[in-house]
């Protein structure tokens, strides 16, 4: 298959290239289009064909659901069996925007897209193109993030040719992707509510609108008790480079420099110098740092080097989402 690709302004997308896009969607197409967190690998979220080829074209295992993306949350109710006050005022706050709702579903969701649970995810993602592609196609859209299952999600179109080309049939490129981290996954369907992924939506934003909520298992890679979303359970978000979180930096960057390896290092502290090494100095203020974070690890992954050593960030809650995304990408 020839992998068509489209380049549209992100903050007015052209009309052609969305009707374009909405008409693949609509005939059981794939296309993959940027979001305000990451790009989105989207197909018609009620054609079980359609979906079915997501998971073909990512290489997904079948037990890991889909979050279902609507134009507005005057359509929740096409996919979910219930609005419940708590989504009513989480949605009222923070969509458009990256956070995902799970609640649960109705029967005309097909089962590839639930994984055949009882729960749908759901979100309005706050992106010009995904908006306008979601107003056009007239369906909800089904779409994981548009990578090859347990890789590094894109942040911009070359990303997803990276993994996807001949794969898939239409990428819209609107340039990089402002968020750079996902979305936080919050499942309404229990008492209560309980935080499944973290994301671009802090536990504390929630929880100022909700009261206090759960959250689900360890930081995945800590492996003990139960575990989070079904996609946070292995090696997941993680460059093609061997990646090792650390706290004791430098030290362990000399250490495999001088055994012969070429080293990307991501830390928030000072610049250094040494051949062999890479040094990526990252910002300190959290929400910069996730933007940042999955454009830097592909650019290791382009660059050869042999293996991605990363200071972890100190453990607050603002900094969740991106020490859950490492500790991911470090499982073995
Ligand atoms: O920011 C994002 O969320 C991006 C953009 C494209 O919207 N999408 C994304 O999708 O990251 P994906 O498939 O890469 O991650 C979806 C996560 C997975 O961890 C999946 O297990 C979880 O959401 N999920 C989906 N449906 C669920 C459900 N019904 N119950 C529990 N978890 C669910
Ligand atoms: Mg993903």
């Amino acid at each position: 298959m020839k992998t068509e690709v489209l380049r549209l302004s992100p903050d007015h997308p052209e009309e052609d290239a969305i009707a374009r896009a909405a008409e693949v969607l609509r005939r059981g197409g794939l296309v993959a289009f940027p979001t305000e967190t990451v790009y989105g690998l989207g197909a018609s979220a009620l054609n079980a064909t359609a979906c079915g080829r997501i998971f073909e074209a990512k290489g997904r295992p079948a037990n890991n659901p889909l979050i279902v993306h609507i134009a507005s949350a005057e359509d929740a109710l096409q996919v979910a069996a219930a609005w419940p006050e708590p989504a009513a005022r989480l949605a009222e706050r923070f969509w458009p925007g990256p956070l995902t709702l799970v609640l649960p579903r109705r029967d005309i969701v097909p089962d590839v897209v639930t994984a055949g649970g009882p729960t749908v995810a759901l979100r309005v993602p706050a992106h010009p193109v995904a908006l306008a592609l979601l107003h056009a196609a007239g369906v909800p859209v089904a779409a994981p993030s548009a990578n090859r299952s347990s890789r590094l999600s894109p942040t911009r179109a070359e990303h997803v040719l990276r993994d996807l080309e001949g794969h898939i049939d239409l990428v819209l490129d609107g340039g990089p992707t402002p968020g750079g981290l996902e979305s936080t996954v919050l499942d309404l369907s229990r008492t209560p509510p309980c935080l499944l992924r973290p994301g671009l939506v802090t536990p504390a934003q929630i929880e100022s609108v909700l009261g206090p909520i759960a959250r689900a298992g360890p930081i995945p890679g800590e492996r003990q008790g139960a575990l989070p979303s079904p996609g946070m359970l292995t090696r997941h978000y993680a460059p093609r480079t061997p990646l090792e979180c650390t706290e004791e930096g430098w030290q362990r960057v000399e250490e495999l420099v001088w055994a012969g390896l070429r080293v990307g290092w991501l830390t928030r502290g000072q610049d250094r110098n040494l051949p062999g090494a890479m040094v990526i100095v990252m910002p300190q203020d959290p929400k910069d740092y996730a933007a940042q974070l999955y454009a830097v690890l592909h650019q290791l992954d382009d660059s050869g080097v042999d293996r991605i050593v990363v200071d972890l960030p100190p453990e607050t809650e603002e900094r969740l989402s991106v020490r859950a995304r490492l500790r991911s990408a470090s499982a073995k």
